[in-house]
């Protein structure tokens, strides 16, 4: 549903950049503050009635953001940790606004609260963590009232990742052990991991859909870049650790290509850095910020000669979190992966075409050579995530272009 009273402050564009801003000690960009903001009913809420939470780290940005608000909407209470390196605290206020105007009573007694803080950041995650022990409640059972954890944080730039290998394996693995060894402190052993299609590596020009198995923690094959290890290494990590130890519950999701936004208009695509993926630079290039979209090989070996990818409208991938969440009571312990995908592949120029027919605007774009460490074609069996997550995409590419033009704003039947 498109809402039409979205205050001027909460609709899209490019967030102002905070006040605060410096660089981290791992070189990018960082806001300086930590801070927590929590609702003035939440400590009320939280003591009356001793509710169970979601911890999301990372849950600011765009995939994040886009989960946080389906968890709000099937009544989860919900504690983001995020320290804005490539996100702004402004979508927290627009999480807010639709947490105070657009649940539905069902779910309007849900929590948010939010804390401004690298997840890296070993006191102040445990002091974090230390408001959300049971012996704060009324009552005096011990132990966590975080009930599962959902971890978004990463770096994610495949091109910035062969730049800075270190600081991508510091965030996105050494951060990973670190965050693991303190909930295994504190008995938090129900973890939603980010992984991604890239863990396939060159397995995917194989052709044919890529299922789970092809690739598993006992090895890996052609991976194309130092982001793509990163992951690889924290799903064998976060394996090994399940196999150690059968009361982690620890679900790995492969994301597939993203794209679209919620289709309130309020939430979108909207990192601090340059647009790295295809729609984003679409869009820049259809709103006239970029001269030409380059597209990157036209001699790959498919319908139309440009590459081909399984594009998921950001809503549906959310809404897979929640089945990996749900499904935690009944597949059994342990480490399990899903792949997050359509199971269906469009190329660059159909994407473009969509949206030019949807927007109605010009996108030019001009052919170029292949983009190192590209395969030609990428595409999900999702068959292990309907089947045992009960989860399967509801929006088409079409509805996905639509989506991000409410977020512009553009006048579109
Ligand atoms: P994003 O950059 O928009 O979101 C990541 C969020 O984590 C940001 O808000 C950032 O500020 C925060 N963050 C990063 N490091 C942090 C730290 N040390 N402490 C606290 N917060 C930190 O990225 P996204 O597109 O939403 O991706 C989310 C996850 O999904 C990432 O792990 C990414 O690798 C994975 N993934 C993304 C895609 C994609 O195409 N977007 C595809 C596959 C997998
Ligand atoms: C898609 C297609 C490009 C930009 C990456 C990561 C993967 C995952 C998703 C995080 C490719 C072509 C792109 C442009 C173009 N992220 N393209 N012109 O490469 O499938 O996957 O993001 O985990 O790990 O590797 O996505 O959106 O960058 O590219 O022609 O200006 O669009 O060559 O064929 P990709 P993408």
């Amino acid at each position: 549903m498109y809402y039409s009273d979205v205050p001027e402050a909460y609709q899209s564009g490019t967030s102002t950049p905070d006040s605060i801003s410096s660089t981290s000690d791992d070189g990018i960009a960082t806001p300086a503050t930590a801070k927590s903001v929590l609702f003035d009913e939440f400590l009320e809420t939280f003591r009356e009635s001793g509710p169970d939470f979601i911890l999301v780290i990372g849950g600011l940005g765009y995939i994040g953001s886009h989960t946080v608000w389906e968890l709000l909407k099937a009544g989860k209470n919900v504690v983001i940790v995020d320290n804005c390196c490539n996100s702004y605290v402004e979508v927290f206020e627009k999480l807010k606004y639709l947490h105070s105007n657009h649940l539905t009573s069902d779910s309007n007694k849900s929590t948010l609260a939010f804390h401004q803080v690298d997840y890296r950041d070993d006191e102040r995650m445990s002091n974090i963590l230390s408001l959300y022990h049971k012996t704060h409640g009324i009552d005096n059972s011990t132990g966590s009232r975080i009930s599962g954890v959902i971890h978004f944080a990463a770096y994610k730039a495949v091109a910035e990742s062969f730049q800075k290998p270190l600081q991508y394996y510091k965030n996105n693995v050494s951060g990973v052990i670190q965050l693991c060894s303190k909930l295994a402190d504190l008995g938090i052993k129900n973890v939603v991991f980010s992984s991604s299609a890239t863990v396939y590596g060159e397995l995917a020009d194989n052709g044919g859909r890529l299922y789970e198995q092809q690739c598993n923690s006992s090895g890996a094959v052609g991976l194309t870049n130092p982001y793509g290890r990163t992951k690889w290494m924290c799903e064998a990590i976060l394996s090994d650790l399940a196999f150690s130890d059968p009361t982690w519950n620890i679900v790995a999701l492969r994301y597939f290509n993203p794209i679209g936004c919620d289709e309130s208009g309020v939430l979108g695509e909207d990192p601090r850095g340059a647009a790295n993926n295809l729609m984003p630079i679409v869009v820049r290039t259809m709103m006239g910020d970029l001269p030409e979209l380059q597209i990157f090989g036209t001699d790959w070996d498919t319908r139309d000669g440009t590459a081909i990818r399984d594009f998921i409208h950001v809503s549906d991938l959310a809404m897979g979190h929640l089945a990996a969440l749900e499904s935690m009571k009944n597949i059994g312990s342990g480490y399990h992966v899903f792949n997050l995908g359509t199971g269906t592949g469009y190329s660059v120029d159909e994407i473009v075409n969509t949206m030019r027919s949807v927007s109605k605007r010009d996108i030019p774009t001009a052919a170029t050579q292949r983009r190192d460490g590209d395969v030609g074609m990428c595409i999900a069996d999702p068959t292990k995530s309907a089947t045992v997550l009960g989860w399967q995409v509801e929006r088409s590419l079409s509805h996905a272009c639509h989506d991000i033009c409410r977020y512009l704003r553009l006048d579109i039947a």
